[in-house]
């Protein structure tokens, strides 16, 4: 009897040991590229160790990006061990000498799997194989894990990634844990313990419609966001055609206030000058990437127009207007009712413009006001924002 308590005893606390994610990872939103959006199943070591080189060469890798993400279609079958196996035609040295290349340009490594029996693109799934892959990813150096949500039959979600987080913590190396379950069984409820970022959507597509429609559905969320668990609505668009440039500037400046992850997904070998510029806007990463986590909240729907205003440490504050509408809008704006907005995570503290430089984003140059002047008229294109940051006097 005694050595059944203490049996049971040893499981359980064996299980405890290894039922949790790793939490020192992602304490800001992950960046990085992955193939999908461009790509799609069209991925090999050759096109993984270009953009490496390609993230490193444009400046990307300086402005923050770190993670390359090979997305789906790496993987062909199993052997008769249950190895999950690569493709050798497309990937002819294997993983360990892709992500030690990798590593070698001082960037991360990631790869796609899928909770499912088959991942969507119908190559083998994780399920059934967890700890067996975990291992393999440790072995190989994998450092960010998408698990996608395909052929996922009756399986519940909360346990199916549960099952994957164990394992990948008893494989004991540090990976980030992205979920790609689209958003149905509302993983912001559940996935804080799970995973450090959590898709909220089904994908982007490269349209305006597309990328903003994605964005609407963001706007109660901003609560189950912060350092280690964010939510993600997609890959970035940025640069591979399908919006004007203008859209693009939106589209970045949205994911930023959004604290979402910044994963690029156009081709960086071949970046226009537009498209670096705006992945590469070291003003909107800094806020994106501001220790608090803190993601926008909507202060002001008024149809087509908008105002997000993000939380920043040091009481600093970045606050976007959006133009959503097919018009070029001219709006008056209060800069101290946007600096004093408040939402449920800040304080009563009194602000005082005086304290406070305005700078826009875009421009790169602070605002010239008047003592006393807060109210400005700003011109606004059809689809564009407008992105301002206050940031305290010194
Ligand atoms: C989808 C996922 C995409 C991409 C694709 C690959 O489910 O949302 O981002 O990973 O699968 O097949």
């Amino acid at each position: 009897m005694k050595k059944c308590i203490f049996l049971s005893l040893v499981l359980f606390l064996g299980h405890l040991s290894f039922a949790q994610k790793f939490e020192q990872l992602a304490k800001t939103p992950p960046m990085g590229w992955n193939s999908w959006n461009k790509f799609g199943c069209n991925v090999s070591e050759k096109l993984l160790m270009e953009i490496a080189d390609a993230m490193v060469s444009s400046g990307m890798k300086d402005a923050g990006y770190e993670y390359v993400v090979i997305d789906d279609c790496w993987q062909v079958d199993r052997d008769e061990n249950g190895e999950i196996v690569v493709d050798k035609d497309r990937f002819p040295n294997g993983m360990k000498y892709l992500a030690d290349y990798i590593h070698s340009k001082g960037l991360k490594f990631g790869i796609y799997s899928c909770a499912g029996t088959k991942t969507c693109q119908g190559r083998p799934g994780g399920r059934g194989y967890e700890f067996q892959d975990a291992r393999t990813y440790a072995r190989w150096g994998v450092d960010y894990l998408k698990y996608d949500w395909c052929n996922s039959s009756t399986q519940n979600p909360k346990a199916s990634y549960e099952i994957m987080r164990d394992a990948l913590y008893k494989a004991g190396r540090p990976i980030v844990f992205s979920l790609c379950e689209w958003g149905g069984s509302k993983p912001w409820e559940w996935a804080k313990n799970v995973g450090h970022l959590w898709r909220t959507t089904g994908d982007i597509v490269d349209r305006w419609d597309a990328m903003i429609g994605i964005f609407d559905l963001q706007k109660d969320l901003a609560k189950y966001a912060g350092p280690g668990h964010w939510n993600d609505p997609d890959m970035l668009e940025v640069g591979n055609g399908g919006m004007s440039a203008e859209e693009y500037k939106t589209h970045f400046s949205l994911w930023c206030m959004l604290a979402s992850p910044l994963m690029a997904g156009n081709d960086l070998r071949k970046m226009d000058d537009a498209t670096l510029q705006i992945l590469t806007n070291k003003d909107l990463i800094a806020i994106n990437q501001d220790s608090l986590g803190i993601q926008a909240f909507c202060m002001r729907d008024n149809g087509d127009y908008e105002i997000w205003v993000k939380p920043l440490n040091n009481k600093e504050k970045a606050v976007c207007l959006l133009n959503k509408g097919d018009e070029t809008k001219t709006v008056e704006v209060n800069l101290l009712t946007l600096l004093k907005a408040n939402n449920s995570y800040w304080s009563t503290d009194p602000y005082v413009m005086k304290n406070y430089v305005v700078r826009d984003l875009w421009e790169h140059q602070n605002l010239k006001l008047k003592a006393d002047e807060y109210i400005i008229k700003v011109t606004m294109p059809p689809h564009s924002v407008k992105v301002y940051q206050f940031i305290k006097n010194q």
